[in-house]
């Protein structure tokens, strides 16, 4: 009986795209939608502020400008990772990020820690002509980037924002077109790419931390501590 229901639906294709379409959707919906409900994915970490006029502008060029293609704002939990960038990162600073930038392509390195690691200067000169600070850079030159950054839209911005969740208030819409006079797109993107990363250690511990999160800077201060790996003995013949 059972074998012959199974017969059936193999063997007429609409039955079999129906059954298989539903099945994928249940499973869908449960790994999903809990996402969207757990404290650690929807609460911002401690120092987490929403984005100012200035940083999310610069947000947007980096957007426009397709940073993104090459460069990722996920550091992932392991060793390799979080020597070179920092500490990883956890859903909770990605909070105010509409969309996010998380990114899957690393032809450059991951940038969700570069807040600070440079001065505005070098952005400044690295933005206008890699080559001339990284002479074996393959990143492309922005140099149009030094002309007046937009200014006129950023209300609209921040009220969109606003409507999914990011708690900006009247004042700071108001008075956001003014933060934005006179700063040119260099300025800004250099505004946001210095404040990347930096509010866990603002805040400097993860708020609703789950037990992964929590254990895991342990692990990485015994991966600090423990010295590399002694080669092992040559074996005997
Ligand atoms: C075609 C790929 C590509 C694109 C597009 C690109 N980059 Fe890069 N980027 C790189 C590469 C490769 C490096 C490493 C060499 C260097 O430092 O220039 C890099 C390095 C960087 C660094 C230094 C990171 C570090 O930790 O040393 C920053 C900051 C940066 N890029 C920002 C940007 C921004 C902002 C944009 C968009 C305006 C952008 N990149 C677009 C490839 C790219």
């Amino acid at each position: 009986m059972a074998q012959s229901k199974h017969d059936f639906i193999e063997r007429k294709v609409g039955w079999l795209m129906l059954f298989t379409v539903l099945t994928v959707s249940v499973g869908g919906l449960v790994e999903i939608v809990p996402l969207f409900h757990m404290k650690s994915t929807t609460t911002p970490v401690e120092g987490l502020t929403p984005y100012d006029p200035v940083r999310l502008a610069g947000r947007d060029i980096y957007i426009r400008e397709g940073c993104y293609n090459c460069h990722s704002q996920m550091i992932r939990p392991f060793r390799a990772e979080t020597e070179r960038y920092g500490h990883y990162s956890v859903a909770g600073e990605f909070v105010y990020d509409h969309p996010f930038q998380w990114g899957s392509k690393r032809t450059g390195p991951d940038l969700h820690r570069v807040g600070g690691r440079y001065s505005d200067q070098w952005h400044r000169i690295h933005l206008l002509n890699p080559r001339d600070v990284v002479p074996e850079s393959n990143m492309p030159a922005f140099p149009w980037l030094d002309r007046p950054a937009k200014s006129d839209d950023i209300e609209a911005k921040m009220e969109a924002l606003r409507k999914v969740g990011v708690p900006y208030s009247d004042e700071e819409i108001k008075g956001a077109r003014k933060q934005l006079e006179g700063k040119t797109e260099l300025e800004v993107l250099i505004a946001y790419l210095q404040g990347l990363g930096t509010a866990l250690s603002a805040g400097k511990q993860v708020a609703a931390a789950p037990a992964a999160v929590a254990a895991a800077p342990a692990a990485e201060a015994a991966a600090e501590a423990a010295p590399a790996p002694a080669a092992p003995a040559p074996e005997k013949q």
